[in-house]
């Protein structure tokens, strides 16, 4: 052996590494499916995805260029057809159009929100975020070195922020409003009415602040709930809108990773360099089957047929999750979960320290993967995700059922 050779030096992460924790959903499907691979019959209801492919015209979007052409490297921002066809879109729920240097196209709507906030926020700058959220936003504002302040939607409230909550912590620094309609985690939808009365907060108490909405599931919805363009409603007092959106969920192409974020062309412009130097932008073929998603009339069958069934789900879950004792399930409007207060089941006198404590109890005994409130800021909660089948879906709501009878100790 060469005497030149080093001795073995630990190759340390540094603080930003350690500011960042793991996704607590991730962690839970992870889980999950180790057991499933050691042969466990796993009910996974902490999906965060559709359980349907993406519709035809888009399979065969993808199936055709891939035999036909040479795949290349888009242009960094998106192909200019993308950026067009979701500029289109994003005009057809506003109602105020969009230019292309005004839309970039990147992997997923995470991608998007992450981008963001690399290069819009600077040290100070803080993030409202209503708690439940998704467990990204606040680590993403931390990324982008902003200070997330969190608003709690109480249940008595529907889980949705009220005006008064909001206006207690917008201050001067506040640079992003976030509105995430329908929501992950509570699937949660803001009216018309809801969002005027906390935009009028907003332009009221914080004039410099940003609108950021997030809809990537405003697609989602049931029941008559037809999801508002928060641009419409305030557009009359403000034009300071930020907007995230994709076809993730709305065509169930997850793992395609397109997303589209539309923001004033400066933002896009710096966004673009930074997307240039980390990832030269979102994968080709993605992209061309995201333009199938939003220019072929036949994805529109598609969509349907997963919004009814979404629906029927959603039906089922909350009257079998709703006749189990000590569990109380707000109605959700959209999106494809419900987020059940399990809070009389935790804490003091129960079996459970807390919601932690007990998801992975459930995981473990029951094999019924859920996500608890604590990963999205509110404890003494599990997401349930129904996006999976409906006999899968009967059968965890029995094991459930079986489960939070077996608990001796649930407070009244
Ligand atoms: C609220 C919310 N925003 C954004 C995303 C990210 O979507 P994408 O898969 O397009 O990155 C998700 C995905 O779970 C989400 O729930």
């Amino acid at each position: 052996m060469t005497e030149l050779r080093t001795p073995k030096a630990p190759l340390a992460t540094n603080a930003l590494a350690a500011l960042i924790q793991p996704s607590a959903t991730m962690a839970v499907t992870a889980r999950a499916k180790q057991l499933k691979a050691e042969g466990k019959a796993v009910l996974g209801f902490s999906a965060g995805e559709p359980d349907f492919r993406p519709p035809e015209p888009v399979v065969r979007a993808v199936q055709e260029y891939i035999s036909a052409k040479a795949v290349k490297y888009a242009p960094v921002s998106g192909l200019p057809e993308l950026r067009d066809a979701a500029a289109a879109d994003l005009e057809k729920f506003h109602g105020r159009s969009f230019q292309r240097n005004e839309i970039m196209v990147s992997c997923g709507a995470k991608h998007c929100l992450a981008n963001l906030m690399l290069v819009t926020l600077s040290p100070g700058d803080e993030v409202v975020i209503s708690a439940p959220y998704w467990v990204s936003y606040p680590a993403q504002v931390e990324l982008g070195g902003g200070t997330p302040v969190i608003v709690n939607a109480s249940k008595e409230h529907g889980l949705r922020v009220q005006p008064e909550a909001l206006e207690r912590v917008l201050s001067p620094r506040t640079k992003y409003v976030l509105l995430n309609s329908p929501s992950n985690p509570t699937g949660v939808g803001y009216t018309a009415e809801q969002i005027r009365a906390l935009g009028e907060v907003v332009v009221r108490k914080a004039p410099q602040a940003w609108f950021l909405c997030d809809d990537i599931y405003r697609h989602l919805t049931y029941d008559g709930f037809e999801q508002a363009s928060a641009y419409r409603v305030l557009s009359d007092l403000t034009e300071q809108f930020v907007f995230a959106d994709g076809v993730s969920k709305s065509h169930a192409m997850t793992g395609f990773r397109i997303g589209f974020l539309a923001a004033p062309k400066e933002v896009i412009a710096a966004a673009g360099r930074i997307q240039g130097q980390m990832t030269s932008g979102a994968t080709t073929t993605s992209q061309i089957a995201a333009i199938a998603a939003l220019t072929d009339p036949a994805c529109a069958a598609a969509m349907d047929e997963m919004r009814a069934a979404f629906a029927r789900r959603r039906a089922l879950m909350l009257e079998g999750l709703g006749a189990i004792p000590g569990v109380s399930v707000p109605k959700p409007d959209g999106a494809f979960y419900v987020f059940a207060d399990v809070s009389q089941h935790v804490g003091e006198g129960t079996q459970f320290v807390d919601d932690l404590a007990l998801a992975k109890w459930l995981l473990d005994e029951k094999l019924v993967a859920t996500v608890p409130g604590t990963a999205f800021g509110a404890p003494g909660n599990l997401r349930i995700s129904y996006a999976t089948d409906d006999a899968s879906l009967r059968e965890g709501v029995s094991r459930l059922h079986e489960a939070f009878a077996s608990f001796p100790t649930a407070r009244g």
